[in-house]
């Protein structure tokens, strides 16, 4: 397998004239204001910076490349616009565009004179953050079962962030490249096709893990799960031919606290069962373990970075697919918890795998229980494919889950999870159904799992609509990580 070694990013004190790199990459505004780094190239270059303003029009995600600005050493300098003024997302902007052009000019380093500017509020930590996450984004690329023989690896090597190197900057810098590592993971396991991402594949992948990491795995069978009577995720199991697995990977990176559960939804294809799904777009539903992926991926992040956290990761692995042997509508399940379930579509079967990881988690004496789920399309059409939905059955956890979100610009959008929507899941013959009609599909979804986690402090993340990208662009964003990584970050105290 081809691998290309990611972008290095080192943080060092340069000046624009004088730093001796590829690339310049400076700022400027609408109206042709100047940032201050982009001020000094425009004195030392005697106004030629200036003078080719007219062809930039400073709107935040605008380029412009020149070339041998006299009395700056660097060959290349290029402009990038930030809009009115440096806001998050500006600055977010700006970095993507001044990735994608430095990706296309081919360059081999760079140094990204954006890293000081004021960006709201935020610290200067933010930014290396974002910077870091931005390139890495951008550089990003799955090609590994194209057969073409000759791929260009991406040029750039070396990306300097021209900043005094603090500890704190340091930290934000490893802590960055930490998560864009685990990022790319759950990004690669969501790609991955569904023949080769299969259960299996996915505990072996946590099994690497725990020997790159020296972390604790388990994967339960299927034997150990009917013994603990595991049977809403039996029942989704049943027709495959790739066996179930129940992937439990412990990080402990602290002595004292207890740890934070992250349960992740880990259906490596998603056919409906016998509630069978329209044929078109069915391949998306090779997404459907992205969950799982980001667990994986925030898992590696922290161990990557050493982070002083507990995090144990739960993943409910299996193929939900039609078959002799298949789940039927009005079959009754009986989960982990002792609590009975009539299974009236099969294709509703994330929450099903869920309820009995999640009844698991408890034995962990968690602090927290985070499940992240593609679970229902219907949050697709609540906040399309911007925010994550986010519920909680504890103010305080979805407030800090919100604002960790919103530092990761991993946007959360928190439901409603009242009482009052549990009457949709009555059902005639078990003690709920696992469907509760079209109105708030995502909420009676999210009400399923209430009925799990009572003695939890819980949240449940439904990242349908922003874990994968479709049409042209199609492929996984590795959301959540960013925000999964920073929540367990800012938990323990870090800012
Ligand atoms: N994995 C799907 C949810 C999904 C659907 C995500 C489309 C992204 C795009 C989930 O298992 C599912 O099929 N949910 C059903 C639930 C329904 C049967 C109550 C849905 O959303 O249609
Ligand atoms: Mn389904
Ligand atoms: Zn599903």
């Amino acid at each position: 397998m081809r691998y290309f070694p990611p972008v290095e990013f080192s943080i060092k004190a340069l000046s624009p004239e004088t730093a001796k790199t590829g690339c310049v990459v400076v700022g400027v505004y609408q109206g042709q204001n100047l940032t201050p780094a982009a001020r000094r190239l425009d004195q030392a270059s005697k106004g030629a910076l200036k003078a080719a303003l007219r062809d930039i029009s400073g709107r935040s995600g605008s380029t412009l490349l020149l070339r041998n600005l006299p009395g700056v050493a660097a060959e290349r300098v290029l402009l990038v616009g930030l809009g009115e003024k440096t806001t998050e997302g500006s600055y977010r902007e700006a970095v993507r565009a001044a990735a994608q052009a430095l990706k296309e000019l081919g360059a081999k380093d760079a140094a990204l004179f954006l890293v000081d500017l004021k960006v709201g509020a935020r610290a200067v930590s933010w930014n290396v953050r974002h910077a870091v996450l931005g390139v890495r984004d951008a550089f990003y690329r799955f090609d590994q079962l194209k057969s073409e023989k000759k791929p260009s690896a991406p040029a750039l090597a070396q990306v300097i962030l021209p900043l005094s190197p603090k500890a704190e900057l340091k930290n934000a810098l490893q802590e960055a490249v930490a998560t864009a590592d685990g990022t790319a993971l759950a990004k690669t396991l969501g790609n991955l096709p569904p023949n080769i991402c299969t259960p299996a594949y996915l505990a072996a992948e946590a099994e690497k893990m725990a020997r790159e990491f020296k972390l604790r795995v388990e994967v339960l069978e299927r034997k150990d799960m009917e013994k603990l009577g595991m049977g809403a995720l039996l029942a989704v199991a049943r027709a495959s031919h790739q066996p179930p697995k129940l992937i439990v990977l412990r990080y402990m990176g602290s002595k004292n606290r207890k740890p934070i559960v992250l349960v992740g939804k880990g259906i490596t294809f998603d056919t409906g069962g016998i509630s069978l799904k329209p044929a078109g777009e069915m391949d998306e539903m090779k997404f459907d373990m992205s969950g799982a992926g980001s667990v994986l991926g925030a898992i590696r992040a922290l161990a990557g970075m050493k982070a002083p956290v507990n995090v144990i990761g739960v993943i409910p692995a299996c193929e939900n697919m039609p078959g002799g042997a298949a789940t039927k509508p009005g079959d009754i399940a009986t989960s982990l918890s002792g609590q009975t379930v009539e299974i009236l579509n099969t294709d509703a079967e994330g929450r099903l795998i869920l309820c009995d990881a999640l009844t698991y988690a408890a034995r962990f004496e968690p602090e927290t229980v985070i499940d992240i789920a593609t679970l229902t399309g219907a949050i697709v059409i609540a906040l399309g494919h911007v925010a994550t939905g986010l519920f909680a059955n504890d103010d305080k956890l979805a407030d800090e889950i919100r604002d960790a979100a919103d530092d990761a610009w991993d946007r959360v959008w928190q439901m409603p999870l009242w009482e009052d929507y549990q009457e949709q899941l009555r059902s005639n013959f078990a003690d709920m159904a696992n469907i509760g009609g079209r109105p708030g599909g995502s909420i009676t979804a999210a009400s399923f799992l209430a009925r799990f986690t009572r003695k939890l402090r819980w949240a449940h993340l439904d990242i349908a609509g922003t874990a994968w990208k479709s049409g042209r662009d199609k492929g996984s964003t590795g959301r959540p990580v960013p925000l999964l990584v920073r929540y367990a970050l800012r938990h323990a105290g870090r800012k």
